[in-house]
């Protein structure tokens, strides 16, 4: 098994996702002779895991059953031990998209936390790109460097234990694109800038504060990069589902024409049933502004 690679069946030593519901899941490292707890009663990992099919269902000991899912970035961010906040899909989806990350990108990110977003950068640039990541907390790099191990990635990230601030990202002029998500990213606007490449590239910090964002516009402006813009992604996910409604009853159509007015009025409980959509009562509010910008050719 890998994050960037499907795997059929499983083996000693993967991840796997057990899927209880979609409120309800964990990740596991697969071993012989491990068990796993669930409300459903244990999960035998040498008789119900190994060897089984990804994606299986399985029945554990109580009799109730789960499926047992591949790894992909989108369940690890739901499933990861938190070292730190962690960024989440809205706006992992939208970094990806507006870095224009890709196959082959070469990208550069601090602080690395707990590696939510670098698992998804890691699958978006496979099998050829790279992402140097730098994180100045020693064991959150260490931990770090374990999983992208654990997770068959590691040839495709570089984990850095330095101050991206002092330090830069440790490359010169070789990233497609810089992200950063760390308290005072306008003191790393400037190694963000000597890392991006001659011919430019882009540039992404994620702040929770207006004040970060303003000074952080403020370096890169000062640092030369161009199109400055900051966003701030909402997420409102609509409930599709079926309705039924009374019909109001409008008397008859025409009450000049005697036919119509002696005619029985449409029964008072008729109804129709429709799909809608329904809003959110609560939506997940306020993560964090993106802002991006764009370093030109030198
Ligand atoms: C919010 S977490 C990053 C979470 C990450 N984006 C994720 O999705 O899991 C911020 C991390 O930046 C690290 N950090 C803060 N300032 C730093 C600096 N100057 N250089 C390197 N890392 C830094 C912190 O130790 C922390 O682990």
């Amino acid at each position: 098994m890998s994050f960037v690679e499907y795997s059929e069946f499983i083996q000693e030593g993967d991840v796997a996702i057990i899927f209880l519901g979609h409120e309800s899941m964990m990740a596991v490292n697969v071993q012989h002779g491990a068990q796993t707890q669930t409300r459903y009663g244990v999960i035998r990992h040498s008789t119900d895991l190994i060897g089984q099919r990804f994606g299986s269902k399985v029945t554990c000991s109580k009799g109730g059953w789960v499926y047992v899912l591949h790894p992909t970035p989108e369940l690890w961010t739901l499933n990861l031990p938190h070292r730190t906040q962690i960024l989440y899909t809205t706006d992992i989806a939208n970094i990806t998209l507006m870095l224009e990350l890709k196959p082959g990108s070469v990208v550069c990110e601090s602080g690395t936390g707990s590696g939510s977003l670098s698992h998804a950068i890691i699958r978006t640039i496979a099998p050829t790109g790279h992402l140097h990541t730098v994180e100045f907390h020693a064991q959150r790099a260490e931990r770090a460097a374990e999983e992208f191990c654990r997770h068959k990635v590691a040839h495709l990230v570089t984990v850095r234990n330095q101050d991206v601030c002092k330090d830069g990202f440790g490359v010169t002029g070789v990233a497609d694109a810089v992200f950063l998500d760390i308290p005072s990213p306008w003191e790393a606007i400037c190694h963000a800038k000597r890392a991006i490449k001659k011919q430019g590239g882009r540039l992404c910090s994620f702040s929770p504060c207006i004040e970060q964002v303003q000074r952080t516009c403020e370096a890169m402006l000062d640092q030369g990069f161009e199109e400055v813009c900051t966003l701030e992604v909402l997420l409102r996910v609509q409930d599709v589902r079926s309705v039924t409604m009374s019909l109001p009853d409008f008397g008859p159509d025409d009450l000049t024409d005697p036919a119509q007015a002696t005619s029985d009025p449409a029964p008072s409980n008729a109804s129709v049933t429709l799909k809608t959509a329904i809003p959110p009562k609560e939506m997940a509010g306020h993560t964090g502004y993106l802002t991006f910008a764009t370093k030109t050719r030198e």
